[in-house]
């Protein structure tokens, strides 16, 4: 059988944020506080898995094959998240668990964006018979609603309001709309009569048909 050539990264994103979880259950207690700053901190360390994976494609397009290395890991990072991700939706289930269920408009949001990142990361072990244009866009789709997701909860508390803003959301909140904005204009550049996608130059292991599975974000 074939070794998943994400697992080291699998493995790596789910130690990160369980560490990270541990950590701050341990310095502030298992109780509300503690779990909303794990929440806090798994959240922004799956953002980081999350965005070079969705931006390595459209980069790419724009700066050409110097992204490629990039862009071959997308995928891979693309896993990363969806690991790093689990240990944000165990410590929702914790937060239900101890009394502090969050709202429904919470669940409905970032529930979708849960459900697009287990599909995408299901996807990305199969190969669906679809067309290029259609399959990037099913992945664009629920990248951009995903990333849609971080930058409504990275802008949800003002950035400017005190030292822990300009820390904790500004930076944050700025690099989502970037990618977003940059996602979206790549979107119209392929869009654009003519246009013709400048692919690595590299041949996948099971050949130039095995590539059409891979999912990337
Ligand atoms: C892909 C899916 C998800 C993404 C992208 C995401 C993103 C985020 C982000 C960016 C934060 C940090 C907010 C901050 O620092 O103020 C956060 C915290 C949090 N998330 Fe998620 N989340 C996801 C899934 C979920 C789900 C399904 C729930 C539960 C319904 C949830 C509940 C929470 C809660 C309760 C917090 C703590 C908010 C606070 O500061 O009080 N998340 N999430």
């Amino acid at each position: 059988m074939r070794r998943e050539p994400a697992l080291p990264a699998i493995a790596a994103a789910l130690a990160l944020n369980a560490g990270l979880a541990g950590a701050v259950f341990a310095g502030f207690g298992a109780g509300h506080r503690g779990t909303v700053i794990a929440l806090q901190l798994t959240a922004r360390a799956a953002f980081l898995c999350f965005l070079p994976a969705y931006i390595a494609g459209p980069l790419a397009i724009w700066l050409g094959p110097r992204l490629h290395p990039l862009r071959r890991q997308a995928r891979t990072f693309g896993l990363a998240f969806a690991a790093a991700e689990t240990i944000h939706l165990l410590l929702v289930a914790w937060l239900c668990w101890i009394g502090h269920t969050p709202p429904l408009a919470t669940f409905v949001v970032f529930g979708v964006a849960a459900a697009w990142v287990a599909w995408l990361a299901a996807l990305s072990f199969t190969t669906l018979p679809l067309s290029g244009w259609l399959w990037w866009s099913a992945r664009r789709i629920g990248a951009n609603y995903i990333a849609f997701a971080f930058l409504v909860d990275f802008s949800a508390t003002d950035p400017f309001r005190n030292a822990k803003g300009l820390i904790f959301y500004l930076p944050f909140a700025s690099l989502s709309a970037a990618a977003i904005l940059l996602s979206l204009i790549t979107t119209l550049r392929r869009a654009a009569p003519g246009f013709r996608v400048n692919r690595p130059m590299t041949v996948p292991p099971g050949g130039p048909a095995s590539a059409r599975g891979k999912l990337r974000l």
